[in-house]
């Protein structure tokens, strides 16, 4: 039902924790089954240096999460926000479709924590 790279991201999740002096922080609850993912961002000089998550939820969940971690280190701010849900999900080669709600949380949540980041240092 999963593909290797969801089993992999979902057995050894990359970037879990928080990040004590992170500069974005971004929260999103996923209505239909209450799950929620918070990353934390470390923006310098425009660029992501450092993202990490904690995701309460399904494994597709912790999987999307971690994809988008790794996504999301090294861009600048303008490239991680043109990363999609569906960018996260083709990465992991696909979601079962039932799961693609999952990827909902993921680049969403990395979008608010950029939203966070532009609004507290603007
Ligand atoms: Fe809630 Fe997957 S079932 S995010």
């Amino acid at each position: 039902m999963y593909t290797d790279k969801v089993m992999d991201h979902f057995t050894n999740p990359r970037n879990v924790g928080a990040i004590d002096d992170a500069n974005g922080v971004g929260e999103v609850g996923n209505a239909s089954c209450g799950d929620i993912m918070k990353i934390y961002l470390k923006v310098k000089d425009n660029i992501i240096k450092d993202v990490k998550f904690k995701t309460f939820g399904c494994g597709a969940a912790i999987a999307t999460s971690s994809m988008v971690t790794e996504m999301a280190i090294g861009k600048t701010i303008e490239e991680a926000l043109e990363l999609s849900n569906q960018a996260v999900a083709e990465a992991l080669d696909g979601l079962p479709a039932q799961k693609m709600h999952c990827s909902n949380l993921a680049a969403d949540a990395l979008h608010e924590a950029i939203k966070n980041y532009r609004d507290e240092n603007s």
